[in-house]
């Protein structure tokens, strides 16, 4: 991914400040923010502006394995030290070495690994699983969550003497809602890259669009607004992309779909368009039915393609056709 952060909001400014004031330094820092909004952005940006450069940049996400294979993962193991281990493997913490660490979505990491890496940071070193030799850690710390994981410590699902640990420093994220403007500077910069990748070309967005994209909360963030100018792109039938090609909002508005997403077995209530009446001004075409049909199940799927698709017993690329 390019690494720059588009923006000149006063919020953007300040995650600017707060990253310059760490950047040269080795201080542990400590992402906080929602889903989307640019943690790991920001966590390559210390390193690839900040001092160690030149060397590995490590990404480790805590959540994505069980534990046992995170420690594996983390700490790297001999050959024989546990059924499977067939050969010998150095830890993300070795790759590391005189670089960076990302311990990405840190609050999801088990209590039992917290409390070896906790030991592991306070003694500065290390062994890998199934091995006695001792080795010396040099890499700088950034974590990340979206949680706040203060709170985490409260409900004891996270340790506090590793919280300090971690967030030495610690930089909020702010969510694109509260960033005025560079919605629409960073919509214009997705455009930008669609027009380059794709086979039209889209000018722009018209003063209704921009509005209703100010408007609108992104619960996704970042990654929420790359997407709806995506199939804005793919589906605007002009050069300039109208609020109607926007597809973004929640159908259901009592649950929340980044907390509880929906699944495909069961369809949103709402997500067929009522039977327009027979007879009335406008019938509508299979073709604009269908369009219509796929929009909402796009929207209720917060733009995820392949469970729109799969609700709807289509394949992904037969929704990219139907839409183009
Ligand atoms: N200010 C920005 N300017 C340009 N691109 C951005 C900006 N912020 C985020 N992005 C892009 O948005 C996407 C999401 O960002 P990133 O993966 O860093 O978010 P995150 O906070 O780590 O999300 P998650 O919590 O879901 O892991 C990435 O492709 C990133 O490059
Ligand atoms: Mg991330």
């Amino acid at each position: 991914m390019p690494l720059r952060i588009i923006g000149k909001s006063p919020a953007l400014y300040g995650l600017f400040q707060q990253l310059k004031a760490v950047m040269d330094s080795d201080v542990p820092v400590l992402l906080e923010g929602e889903s989307g909004t640019g943690k790991e952005l920001a966590a390559r940006i210390l390193h690839y502006q900040g001092g160690r450069k030149d060397k590995p940049f490590v990404a480790v996400n805590c959540a994505a394995l069980p534990e046992t294979l995170i420690e594996a993962e983390l700490f790297g193991y001999e050959k024989g030290a546990f059924t499977g281990a067939d050969r010998s493997k150095p830890g993300k913490f070795e790759v590391a070495h005189q670089g960076t660490i990302f311990l990405d979505e840190i609050g999801e990491m088990p209590l039992e690994l917290q409390a070896k890496l906790l030991r592991v940071l306070q003694s500065g070193q290390m062994s890998r699983l199934g091995s006695n030799e001792i080795i010396e850690i040099d890499a700088r710390i950034i974590s990340a969550t979206n949680r706040k994981l203060i709170n985490e410590v409260a409900a004891h699902r996270f340790r506090e003497d590793l919280y300090y640990r971690l967030a030495v420093f610690p930089i909020t994220v702010p969510p694109l809602r509260e960033r005025g403007q560079d919605i629409i500077l960073l919509a214009e910069y997705f455009l930008r890259e669609e027009n380059l990748r794709g086979k039209k070309q889209a000018r722009g967005f018209s003063e209704q669009a921009k509005a209703s994209m100010l408007h609108y909360s992104w619960p996704g963030n970042i990654r929420e607004l790359a997407n709806v100018v995506k199939r804005a792109y793919l589906i605007c039938p002009t050069e300039i992309i109208e609020h109607t090609d926007l597809l973004f909002g929640n159908l259901l508005p009592s649950s929340d779909p980044a907390q509880h997403p929906p699944s495909e077995a069961a369809p949103p209530p709402n997500a067929q368009p009522a039977a327009p009446a027979l007879g009335g001004a406008s019938l509508k075409t299979l073709k604009e039915i269908e369009r219509e049909t796929i929009s909402e199940r796009l929207q209720y799927f917060h733009g995820n393609v392949s469970r729109a698709a799969k609700s709807l017993g289509l394949t992904r690329a037969t929704v990219y056709n139907k839409l183009r």
